[in-house]
This record gives structure tokens, C-alpha cells and sequence, in this order.
């Protein structure tokens, strides 16, 4: 099994890198923030329970993540190779997840942390728009649709993330400082802390991280 996690704040371009990732290698793309918006919009107890965190921009807590997780896992990937993005956020779900991993005779191979610059962040998820019907990420001036409003793929309607206002940008970028990038010098400690520009365009990111991936041993 191959466990890489995509590290990084709100906006540095997770979703947006682990898509061109998925495209061109065997990792399936898990991401919590995903499984938490699609749990919401079906109302079960576990949309339930994180929909308020959410609208606040504040984490919602381990034991609901960590069974998401496990769930997800326990569903197995074809080719064993898994790509965490937007998980783990706190020291605590860092060790759950070893856990999880030890179980299974896994371990996390990479940790890569994207990187770019707080303003670029905020005018990244303040122009966010996402295909409600298909979930495509685009941006109203770096990533526009052909026509306005309007999903290339699957011609769905745009909208915004409820947490993408931007007092709510402000309140998640401060819970990143405070809860989660302590998991830099975590990983950095186990040396498998990969830095990664991602204030580049988003193909030269995606390369970067398949020449490493493509090297690890499975
Ligand atoms: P989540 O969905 O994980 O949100 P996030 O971490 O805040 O990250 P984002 O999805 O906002 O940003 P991203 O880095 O993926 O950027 P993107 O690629 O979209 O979590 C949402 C909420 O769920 C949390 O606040 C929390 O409440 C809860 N949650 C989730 N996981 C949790 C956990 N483990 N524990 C507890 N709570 C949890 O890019 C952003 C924009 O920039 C897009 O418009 C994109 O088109 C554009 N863009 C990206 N890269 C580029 C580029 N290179 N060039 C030009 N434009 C780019």
C-alpha cells in the first residue's frame, strides 16, 4: 500500500492538484473536506453533525474524520495507493492515521506541503466556483468556464462554497496557524516532508510531485 498526503492551507491548491494527480497515476483521491460537503448535502448524522462546523470555517471533530477515514479505506483501492488531501489537519488525526496505517502494514511515503503566499490564498478562494451536478473546481479569472456560470463538463451550474465568504476565509486560514501547521515539523521529523511551490501554474505543481511519486517503491 502507498499513502501520500497533500499538505497545505485553504486555497494552496489540494483539490486542484490531487485532480491532476489522479489523472495520471494509480492514487485514489481522498479528501475529507469532499466526503464532509457530500455527507451534508445528503443529510446523514455525520452531515449532521459537521455542517455548523463547516459554515464556521472551524474542524470538525477527529472521531467523526477518523470514521469517515476508516470507512474509506476499508473499501479498498484497486492498485493500494491512496492520496490524502485535507487529511490529517490536527496532531491527534496524525497519529490516528499511523494507527490506521500500522494496521494494515502501511506507512505515510510522502507528505507533500503546498505552498503559496496568504494573498494569493484569499483571491484564490474568494473566485473559487465549483459544478454543483459533477464537483469541477474552477476560478472566475485564473480557471474560467467557456461560458459563465456554466460547467464545461457536464453543463451543471456554478455556485460558491458556503465557506467561501471571506470573513469565513479569514477564520479557516487562522485554524490552519493554530491547529494544523504544527503537522509540518511532525512530518519534516519523520523525514518524508516534501515542500512543494504551488503558486506556480498547477501542471509544473502536478510534475513536480510525479517525479516523486513515481519513484517510491511499492
Ligand atoms: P476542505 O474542503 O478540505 O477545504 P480546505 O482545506 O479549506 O481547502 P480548500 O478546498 O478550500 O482549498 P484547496 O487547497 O483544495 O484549493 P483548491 O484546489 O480548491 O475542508 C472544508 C471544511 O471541512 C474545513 O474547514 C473543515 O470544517 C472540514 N474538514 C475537512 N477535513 C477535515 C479534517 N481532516 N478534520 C476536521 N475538519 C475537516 O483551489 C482553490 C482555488 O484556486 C480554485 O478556484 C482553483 O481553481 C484555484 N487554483 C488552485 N491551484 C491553482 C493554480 N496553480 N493556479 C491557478 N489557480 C489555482
Amino acid at each position: 500500500m502507498r499513502t501520500i498526503i497533500l499538505l497545505g492551507a485553504p486555497g494552496a491548491g489540494k483539490g486542484t492538484i490531487a485532480e491532476g494527480i489522479r489523472s495520471s497515476s494509480p492514487f485514489v483521491h481522498v479528501s475529507t473536506g469532499d466526503m464532509l460537503r457530500e455527507a451534508v448535502k445528503a443529510g446523514t448524522p455525520v452531515g449532521q453533525k459537521a455542517e455548523a462546523f463547516m459554515k464556521r470555517g472551524e474542524l470538525v471533530p477527529d472521531g467523526v474524520i477518523l470514521a469517515l477515514v476508516e470507512e474509506r479505506l476499508d473499501k479498498g483501492s484497486r492498485d493500494g495507493a491512496y492520496m490524502f488531501d485535507g487529511f490529517p489537519r490536527t496532531i491527534e488525526q496524525a497519529r490516528m492515521l499511523d494507527a490506521i496505517l500500522e494496521k494494515r502494514a502501511a506507512r505515510i511515503d510522502r507528505v507533500f506541503l503546498l505552498d503559496a503566499p496568504r494573498e494569493l490564498l484569499i483571491s484564490r478562494l474568494t473566485g473559487r466556483r465549483v459544478c454543483r451536478k459533477c464537483g469541477q473546481g474552477y476560478h472566475v479569472v485564473n480557471i474560467p468556464p467557456r461560458k459563465e456560470g456554466i460547467c464545461d463538463v457536464c453543463g451543471g451550474d456554478l455556485y460558491q462554497r458556503a465557506d467561501d465568504q471571506e470573513s469565513t476565509i479569514l477564520n479557516r486560514l487562522d485554524v490552519y496557524t493554530r491547529q494544523t501547521e504544527s503537522l509540518i515539523s511532525f512530518y519534516d521529523k519523520k523525514g518524508v516532508l516534501v515542500r512543494v511551490d504551488s503558486a506556480r501554474p498547477r501542471q509544473d505543481t502536478v510534475a513536480e510531485i510525479l517525479r516523486v511519486t513515481e519513484a517510491l517503491t511499492v
